[in-house]
Protein backbone atom coordinates (compact mmCIF):
# COMPACT_ATOMS: atom_id res chain seq x y z
CA UNK A 1 0.00 0.00 0.00
CA UNK A 2 1.27 3.67 -1.32
CA UNK A 3 2.37 5.44 2.03
CA UNK A 4 -0.30 8.01 3.14
CA UNK A 5 -0.31 10.39 5.77
CA UNK A 6 -2.68 13.00 7.69
CA UNK A 7 -1.79 16.29 9.02
CA UNK A 8 -4.33 18.19 12.51
CA UNK A 9 -4.63 20.73 14.13
CA UNK A 10 -2.63 20.03 17.15
CA UNK A 11 -5.26 20.92 19.84
CA UNK A 12 -8.70 20.86 19.99
CA UNK A 13 -11.41 21.56 21.93
CA UNK A 14 -15.37 20.57 21.69
CA UNK A 15 -18.50 20.88 23.62
CA UNK A 16 -21.09 23.40 24.71
CA UNK A 17 -19.11 26.55 26.38
CA UNK A 18 -15.71 25.37 25.61
CA UNK A 19 -15.25 29.04 24.64
CA UNK A 20 -13.82 29.00 27.73
CA UNK A 21 -11.07 27.08 26.79
CA UNK A 22 -9.57 29.95 25.14
CA UNK A 23 -8.08 31.17 28.54
CA UNK A 24 -6.02 28.17 28.60
CA UNK A 25 -4.49 28.30 25.22
CA UNK A 26 -3.58 31.78 25.69
CA UNK A 27 -1.53 30.70 29.10
CA UNK A 28 -0.05 28.07 27.42
CA UNK A 29 1.21 30.16 24.34
CA UNK A 30 2.16 32.90 26.90
CA UNK A 31 0.19 35.36 24.44
CA UNK A 32 0.11 38.82 25.44
CA UNK A 33 -1.89 40.56 22.36
CA UNK A 34 -4.51 39.11 20.50
CA UNK A 35 -5.56 39.67 17.01
CA UNK A 36 -9.27 38.47 16.77
CA UNK A 37 -10.86 37.89 13.66
CA UNK A 38 -14.63 38.43 13.05
CA UNK A 39 -16.92 40.07 10.23
CA UNK A 40 -19.79 42.77 10.90
CA UNK A 41 -22.92 39.53 10.75
CA UNK A 42 -20.98 38.32 13.72
CA UNK A 43 -20.23 40.79 15.80
CA UNK A 44 -24.23 42.10 15.23
CA UNK A 45 -25.37 38.51 16.90
CA UNK A 46 -23.53 39.05 20.43
CA UNK A 47 -20.67 36.11 19.68
CA UNK A 48 -18.50 38.30 19.59
CA UNK A 49 -18.86 39.52 23.48
CA UNK A 50 -18.41 35.53 24.40
CA UNK A 51 -15.26 35.51 23.26
CA UNK A 52 -13.92 39.02 24.47
CA UNK A 53 -15.36 38.37 27.89
CA UNK A 54 -12.78 35.26 28.20
CA UNK A 55 -9.89 38.11 26.81
CA UNK A 56 -10.97 40.15 29.50
CA UNK A 57 -10.93 37.87 32.37
CA UNK A 58 -7.22 36.42 30.70
CA UNK A 59 -6.12 40.50 30.76
CA UNK A 60 -4.52 40.23 27.65
CA UNK A 61 -4.74 42.86 25.13
CA UNK A 62 -6.33 42.15 21.85
CA UNK A 63 -7.85 44.41 18.63
CA UNK A 64 -10.84 43.66 16.75
CA UNK A 65 -10.71 43.47 12.85
CA UNK A 66 -13.82 42.64 11.52
CA UNK A 67 -13.79 44.85 8.31
CA UNK A 68 -14.82 41.48 5.90
CA UNK A 69 -17.14 40.42 3.21
CA UNK A 70 -18.29 36.80 3.24
CA UNK A 71 -16.45 35.25 0.49
CA UNK A 72 -13.58 37.40 0.36
CA UNK A 73 -11.27 38.37 -2.69
CA UNK A 74 -7.57 38.29 -2.45
CA UNK A 75 -7.83 42.07 -2.50
CA UNK A 76 -9.91 42.29 0.61
CA UNK A 77 -7.48 39.75 3.05
CA UNK A 78 -4.48 41.96 1.40
CA UNK A 79 -6.26 45.01 2.58
CA UNK A 80 -7.12 43.21 6.49
CA UNK A 81 -3.66 41.99 6.62
CA UNK A 82 -2.24 45.45 6.13
CA UNK A 83 -4.64 46.75 8.94
CA UNK A 84 -3.51 43.70 11.17
CA UNK A 85 0.42 44.36 10.51
CA UNK A 86 -0.29 47.51 12.21
CA UNK A 87 -0.95 45.81 15.20
CA UNK A 88 2.13 44.28 17.03
CA UNK A 89 -0.06 40.74 18.03
CA UNK A 90 1.35 37.39 19.04
CA UNK A 91 -1.59 35.00 18.67
CA UNK A 92 -4.67 34.97 15.60
CA UNK A 93 -8.25 33.94 17.29
CA UNK A 94 -10.83 33.46 14.34
CA UNK A 95 -14.51 33.67 14.95
CA UNK A 96 -16.39 33.32 12.19
CA UNK A 97 -17.42 31.36 9.12
CA UNK A 98 -15.37 29.75 6.63
CA UNK A 99 -14.89 33.44 5.51
CA UNK A 100 -13.42 34.62 8.65
CA UNK A 101 -11.22 31.57 9.17
CA UNK A 102 -9.71 31.85 5.50
CA UNK A 103 -8.71 35.58 6.03
CA UNK A 104 -7.34 34.91 9.35
CA UNK A 105 -5.36 31.65 8.12
CA UNK A 106 -3.77 33.88 5.52
CA UNK A 107 -2.91 36.48 8.24
CA UNK A 108 -1.46 33.54 9.73
CA UNK A 109 1.34 33.32 7.14
CA UNK A 110 1.45 36.92 6.36
CA UNK A 111 1.92 38.83 9.27
CA UNK A 112 5.22 40.67 8.51
CA UNK A 113 5.87 37.94 5.64
CA UNK A 114 8.57 38.56 2.86
CA UNK A 115 5.90 37.70 0.31
CA UNK A 116 1.98 38.92 -0.35
CA UNK A 117 -1.06 36.85 -0.75
CA UNK A 118 -0.29 38.02 -5.20
CA UNK A 119 2.89 35.69 -4.54
CA UNK A 120 0.92 33.27 -2.74
CA UNK A 121 -1.06 32.89 -5.60
CA UNK A 122 1.30 31.77 -7.89
CA UNK A 123 3.28 29.86 -5.69
CA UNK A 124 1.56 28.76 -1.83
CA UNK A 125 4.57 26.64 -1.48
CA UNK A 126 6.68 29.46 0.07
CA UNK A 127 4.02 30.53 2.48
CA UNK A 128 5.25 30.05 6.26
CA UNK A 129 3.46 30.17 9.70
CA UNK A 130 4.13 33.94 11.33
CA UNK A 131 2.06 33.43 14.26
CA UNK A 132 -0.34 30.43 15.44
CA UNK A 133 -3.77 30.42 15.36
CA UNK A 134 -6.94 29.61 17.27
CA UNK A 135 -10.13 28.89 15.22
CA UNK A 136 -13.40 29.22 16.50
CA UNK A 137 -16.32 28.39 13.83
CA UNK A 138 -20.04 30.11 13.76
CA UNK A 139 -20.82 28.12 10.73
CA UNK A 140 -21.54 24.20 10.27
CA UNK A 141 -19.87 23.64 7.01
CA UNK A 142 -16.48 24.61 5.53
CA UNK A 143 -13.98 22.75 8.45
CA UNK A 144 -11.75 25.60 7.03
CA UNK A 145 -10.82 25.31 10.75
CA UNK A 146 -8.83 22.30 10.39
CA UNK A 147 -8.13 22.54 6.61
CA UNK A 148 -4.50 23.62 4.94
CA UNK A 149 -6.48 25.62 2.24
CA UNK A 150 -7.37 29.16 2.40
CA UNK A 151 -10.59 29.76 -0.82
CA UNK A 152 -10.60 33.64 -2.04
CA UNK A 153 -12.34 35.18 -4.89
CA UNK A 154 -10.12 36.41 -8.03
CA UNK A 155 -12.53 39.12 -9.25
CA UNK A 156 -10.67 39.61 -12.71
CA UNK A 157 -11.58 35.92 -13.66
CA UNK A 158 -14.57 35.73 -11.41
CA UNK A 159 -13.80 32.85 -10.30
CA UNK A 160 -12.60 31.74 -6.73
CA UNK A 161 -9.03 29.88 -5.86
CA UNK A 162 -7.41 27.43 -3.21
CA UNK A 163 -4.45 28.88 -1.82
CA UNK A 164 -2.92 25.34 0.09
CA UNK A 165 0.02 24.99 2.15
CA UNK A 166 0.05 22.65 5.44
CA UNK A 167 1.55 25.98 7.07
CA UNK A 168 -2.47 27.01 7.06
CA UNK A 169 -3.43 23.87 9.13
CA UNK A 170 -4.32 25.77 12.34
CA UNK A 171 -2.98 25.52 15.69
CA UNK A 172 -6.06 25.33 18.02
CA UNK A 173 -9.54 24.45 17.14
CA UNK A 174 -12.70 25.43 19.99
CA UNK A 175 -16.28 23.41 18.63
CA UNK A 176 -18.74 25.04 20.86
CA UNK A 177 -21.88 24.33 19.81
CA UNK A 178 -23.53 27.80 21.36
CA UNK A 179 -21.66 29.44 18.11
CA UNK A 180 -24.41 28.15 16.24
CA UNK A 181 -27.19 28.38 18.18
CA UNK A 182 -29.09 31.20 16.35
CA UNK A 183 -27.37 30.28 12.93
CA UNK A 184 -30.13 31.85 10.51
CA UNK A 185 -31.49 28.55 9.23
CA UNK A 186 -30.53 29.03 5.48
CA UNK A 187 -27.35 29.17 6.83
CA UNK A 188 -27.34 26.29 9.09
CA UNK A 189 -28.65 24.49 5.45
CA UNK A 190 -25.95 26.31 2.92
CA UNK A 191 -23.22 25.30 5.38
CA UNK A 192 -24.38 21.94 6.37
CA UNK A 193 -24.91 20.60 2.91
CA UNK A 194 -20.90 22.12 2.35
CA UNK A 195 -19.74 20.10 5.24
CA UNK A 196 -21.51 17.34 3.48
CA UNK A 197 -19.84 18.03 0.30
CA UNK A 198 -16.60 17.83 2.23
CA UNK A 199 -17.45 14.39 3.42
CA UNK A 200 -19.09 12.58 0.51
CA UNK A 201 -16.20 13.94 -2.30
CA UNK A 202 -13.42 13.27 0.13
CA UNK A 203 -14.57 9.60 0.69
CA UNK A 204 -14.90 9.40 -3.23
CA UNK A 205 -12.12 11.50 -3.86
CA UNK A 206 -8.92 9.59 -5.99
CA UNK A 207 -6.91 10.76 -3.10
CA UNK A 208 -8.88 9.16 -0.40
CA UNK A 209 -6.58 7.06 2.05
CA UNK A 210 -7.62 4.99 5.11
CA UNK A 211 -6.86 7.96 6.86
CA UNK A 212 -9.08 10.30 5.40
CA UNK A 213 -11.95 7.84 4.91
CA UNK A 214 -11.51 7.49 8.62
CA UNK A 215 -12.80 10.92 9.09
CA UNK A 216 -15.03 11.56 5.64
CA UNK A 217 -16.94 8.14 7.23
CA UNK A 218 -17.41 9.44 10.77
CA UNK A 219 -18.21 13.08 9.34
CA UNK A 220 -20.78 11.68 7.30
CA UNK A 221 -22.66 9.49 10.21
CA UNK A 222 -23.03 13.07 12.11
CA UNK A 223 -23.89 15.20 9.06
CA UNK A 224 -26.67 12.63 7.29
CA UNK A 225 -27.99 12.16 11.08
CA UNK A 226 -28.30 15.45 12.03
CA UNK A 227 -28.32 18.17 8.85
CA UNK A 228 -32.19 17.75 8.96
CA UNK A 229 -32.78 18.15 12.94
CA UNK A 230 -30.17 21.10 13.39
CA UNK A 231 -31.90 22.22 10.66
CA UNK A 232 -35.63 22.14 11.87
CA UNK A 233 -35.26 22.64 15.23
CA UNK A 234 -32.47 25.86 15.91
CA UNK A 235 -32.64 24.91 19.36
CA UNK A 236 -31.64 21.10 18.80
CA UNK A 237 -28.30 21.88 20.60
CA UNK A 238 -27.29 18.27 20.31
CA UNK A 239 -27.67 17.95 16.56
CA UNK A 240 -25.98 21.21 16.16
CA UNK A 241 -22.70 20.30 18.36
CA UNK A 242 -22.91 16.97 16.00
CA UNK A 243 -23.31 18.95 13.16
CA UNK A 244 -19.72 20.87 14.39
CA UNK A 245 -17.82 18.19 14.60
CA UNK A 246 -18.91 16.44 11.62
CA UNK A 247 -17.89 19.81 9.33
CA UNK A 248 -14.50 19.86 12.05
CA UNK A 249 -13.98 15.66 10.05
CA UNK A 250 -14.86 17.07 6.58
CA UNK A 251 -12.14 19.50 6.80
CA UNK A 252 -9.75 16.99 7.78
CA UNK A 253 -10.24 14.72 5.37
CA UNK A 254 -9.96 17.91 2.75
CA UNK A 255 -6.82 18.01 3.95
CA UNK A 256 -5.63 14.49 3.58
CA UNK A 257 -7.41 13.65 0.23
CA UNK A 258 -8.97 16.76 -1.08
CA UNK A 259 -12.39 17.62 -2.65
CA UNK A 260 -14.04 16.96 -6.51
CA UNK A 261 -15.58 18.20 -9.33
CA UNK A 262 -18.55 19.44 -6.45
CA UNK A 263 -16.29 21.78 -5.29
CA UNK A 264 -14.56 22.01 -8.66
CA UNK A 265 -17.62 23.13 -10.94
CA UNK A 266 -19.09 25.35 -7.78
CA UNK A 267 -16.00 28.00 -7.82
CA UNK A 268 -17.55 29.71 -10.98
CA UNK A 269 -20.68 29.96 -9.49
CA UNK A 270 -19.72 31.86 -6.37
CA UNK A 271 -17.21 33.66 -8.38
CA UNK A 272 -19.05 35.28 -11.07
CA UNK A 273 -22.67 34.74 -9.74
CA UNK A 274 -21.32 35.67 -5.69
CA UNK A 275 -23.53 32.16 -4.66
CA UNK A 276 -22.53 31.69 -1.45
CA UNK A 277 -20.66 28.40 -1.30
CA UNK A 278 -22.29 25.84 0.43
CA UNK A 279 -25.65 26.69 -2.34
CA UNK A 280 -24.07 26.38 -4.99
CA UNK A 281 -22.42 22.85 -3.77
CA UNK A 282 -26.05 22.28 -3.24
CA UNK A 283 -27.15 23.07 -6.50
CA UNK A 284 -24.44 20.59 -7.97
CA UNK A 285 -24.26 17.74 -5.30
CA UNK A 286 -26.46 14.93 -6.48
CA UNK A 287 -26.17 15.84 -10.53
CA UNK A 288 -22.16 15.29 -10.06
CA UNK A 289 -22.81 12.32 -8.08
CA UNK A 290 -24.91 10.75 -10.66
CA UNK A 291 -22.78 11.47 -13.27
CA UNK A 292 -20.02 9.94 -10.93
CA UNK A 293 -21.66 6.90 -9.81
CA UNK A 294 -20.47 4.62 -12.35
CA UNK A 295 -16.56 5.24 -10.96
CA UNK A 296 -17.59 5.46 -7.54
CA UNK A 297 -20.03 2.87 -6.81
CA UNK A 298 -18.57 1.03 -4.06
CA UNK A 299 -17.38 4.13 -2.54
CA UNK A 300 -21.10 5.92 -2.48
CA UNK A 301 -22.76 2.20 -1.00
CA UNK A 302 -20.01 1.80 1.50
CA UNK A 303 -21.01 5.21 2.82
CA UNK A 304 -24.95 4.29 2.58
CA UNK A 305 -23.80 1.52 4.87
CA UNK A 306 -22.35 3.89 7.32
CA UNK A 307 -25.31 6.24 7.53
CA UNK A 308 -28.06 4.32 7.39
CA UNK A 309 -27.23 0.38 8.43
CA UNK A 310 -30.60 -0.58 7.56
CA UNK A 311 -29.78 -1.11 3.97
CA UNK A 312 -27.20 -3.89 4.22
CA UNK A 313 -29.26 -6.35 2.13
CA UNK A 314 -29.55 -3.81 -1.02
CA UNK A 315 -27.42 -4.51 -3.83
CA UNK A 316 -24.01 -1.79 -4.35
CA UNK A 317 -26.07 -0.10 -6.86
CA UNK A 318 -28.77 0.72 -4.81
CA UNK A 319 -27.08 1.62 -1.76
CA UNK A 320 -25.71 4.20 -4.00
CA UNK A 321 -28.32 5.78 -5.71
CA UNK A 322 -29.77 5.83 -1.69
CA UNK A 323 -26.93 8.06 -0.98
CA UNK A 324 -27.61 10.26 -4.01
CA UNK A 325 -31.09 10.25 -3.14
CA UNK A 326 -30.58 11.05 0.32
CA UNK A 327 -28.19 14.21 -1.21
CA UNK A 328 -31.24 15.55 -2.88
CA UNK A 329 -33.72 15.05 -0.66
CA UNK A 330 -31.83 16.88 2.21
CA UNK A 331 -30.66 19.63 -0.05
CA UNK A 332 -34.70 19.80 -0.62
CA UNK A 333 -35.82 19.75 3.04
CA UNK A 334 -33.67 22.18 3.65
CA UNK A 335 -35.19 24.62 1.36
CA UNK A 336 -32.05 25.75 -0.50
CA UNK A 337 -32.96 27.62 -3.58
CA UNK A 338 -31.24 25.55 -6.91
CA UNK A 339 -32.66 27.86 -9.66
CA UNK A 340 -29.78 29.23 -10.91
CA UNK A 341 -31.92 31.85 -13.13
CA UNK A 342 -33.11 33.36 -9.90
CA UNK A 343 -28.89 33.99 -9.09
CA UNK A 344 -28.85 36.00 -13.17
CA UNK A 345 -27.18 33.02 -14.28
CA UNK A 346 -28.36 32.61 -17.78
CA UNK A 347 -28.04 29.81 -20.73
CA UNK A 348 -25.86 32.02 -22.49
CA UNK A 349 -23.17 31.79 -19.95
CA UNK A 350 -22.62 28.48 -20.77
CA UNK A 351 -19.82 28.70 -22.59
CA UNK A 352 -17.90 31.25 -19.72
CA UNK A 353 -19.22 28.06 -16.75
CA UNK A 354 -17.41 25.24 -18.64
CA UNK A 355 -14.15 26.92 -19.44
CA UNK A 356 -14.28 28.60 -15.99
CA UNK A 357 -14.93 25.23 -14.57
CA UNK A 358 -12.84 23.10 -16.37
CA UNK A 359 -9.40 25.06 -15.19
CA UNK A 360 -10.57 23.98 -11.54
CA UNK A 361 -8.14 21.67 -12.37
CA UNK A 362 -6.56 21.06 -8.91
CA UNK A 363 -9.72 19.52 -7.77
CA UNK A 364 -10.62 17.79 -10.92
CA UNK A 365 -7.84 15.58 -10.83
CA UNK A 366 -9.27 14.01 -8.10
CA UNK A 367 -12.42 13.13 -9.54
CA UNK A 368 -12.35 9.18 -10.14
CA UNK A 369 -14.93 9.80 -13.34
CA UNK A 370 -12.91 12.24 -15.42
CA UNK A 371 -14.93 14.89 -17.12
CA UNK A 372 -14.86 16.03 -20.39
CA UNK A 373 -15.59 19.41 -21.48
CA UNK A 374 -19.06 18.08 -23.20
CA UNK A 375 -19.53 16.18 -19.48
CA UNK A 376 -19.06 19.52 -17.64
CA UNK A 377 -21.40 21.11 -20.08
CA UNK A 378 -24.43 18.58 -19.43
CA UNK A 379 -23.34 18.81 -15.70
CA UNK A 380 -24.11 22.97 -16.11
CA UNK A 381 -26.97 22.54 -18.06
CA UNK A 382 -28.61 20.04 -15.98
CA UNK A 383 -28.70 22.76 -13.36
CA UNK A 384 -29.55 25.38 -15.91
CA UNK A 385 -33.22 23.91 -16.08
N1 LIG B 1 -10.58 26.86 3.77
C1 LIG B 1 -11.36 25.87 3.48
O1 LIG B 1 -10.98 24.72 3.61
C2 LIG B 1 -12.74 26.13 2.99
C3 LIG B 1 -13.60 25.07 2.75
C4 LIG B 1 -14.87 25.36 2.26
C5 LIG B 1 -15.24 26.68 2.05
N2 LIG B 1 -14.37 27.70 2.28
C6 LIG B 1 -14.72 29.11 2.04
O2 LIG B 1 -15.46 29.58 3.16
C7 LIG B 1 -16.33 30.63 2.73
C8 LIG B 1 -17.75 30.34 3.17
O3 LIG B 1 -17.80 30.23 4.57
P1 LIG B 1 -19.17 29.91 5.34
O4 LIG B 1 -20.02 29.09 4.47
O5 LIG B 1 -18.81 29.41 6.67
O6 LIG B 1 -19.89 31.31 5.46
P2 LIG B 1 -19.30 32.77 5.68
O7 LIG B 1 -18.13 32.78 6.58
O8 LIG B 1 -19.12 33.41 4.34
O9 LIG B 1 -20.51 33.47 6.42
C9 LIG B 1 -21.75 33.68 5.75
C10 LIG B 1 -22.57 34.72 6.49
O10 LIG B 1 -22.98 34.17 7.72
C11 LIG B 1 -22.80 35.12 8.77
N3 LIG B 1 -22.59 34.34 9.99
C12 LIG B 1 -21.56 33.52 10.28
N4 LIG B 1 -21.76 32.93 11.48
C13 LIG B 1 -22.93 33.42 11.96
C14 LIG B 1 -23.67 33.17 13.14
N5 LIG B 1 -23.27 32.28 14.06
N6 LIG B 1 -24.84 33.81 13.31
C15 LIG B 1 -25.30 34.67 12.36
N7 LIG B 1 -24.64 34.93 11.20
C16 LIG B 1 -23.48 34.31 11.01
C17 LIG B 1 -21.61 35.93 8.34
O11 LIG B 1 -21.63 37.22 8.93
C18 LIG B 1 -21.80 36.00 6.84
O12 LIG B 1 -22.60 37.08 6.48
C19 LIG B 1 -16.21 30.68 1.22
O13 LIG B 1 -15.33 31.72 0.83
C20 LIG B 1 -15.64 29.33 0.87
O14 LIG B 1 -14.96 29.34 -0.37
C21 LIG B 1 -13.15 27.44 2.76
ZN1 LIG C 1 -16.78 23.55 0.67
Amino acid sequence: MAVYQIKIPSCMYAGEGSIEKICEIIAREQAKSILVFTDPGIRATGLLKLLTEQLDAAGVAYRVFDDLKAEPAYTDVERVVAQAEAFAGDLIVALGGGSVMDAAKLTAVLYHAPYTIRDLLENPAQACRQMKSVMIPTTCGTGAEATCNAIVAIPEEQSKKGIVNDNMIPDYVILDAQMIRRLPKAIVAATGVDALAHVVECFTSKKATPLSDTYAKAGAELIFGNIRRAYEDPDDMEAKSWMLLGAYYGGVAITASGTTAVHALSYPLGGRYHIAHGVSNAILFAHVMEFNMEACQEQLARLSDAVNPGIARKSTQEKAKYLIDEIADIVRVTEIPTDLVRFGVKREDLDFLVDAGSRQTRLLVNNRRELSLTDIRSIYEKVLR
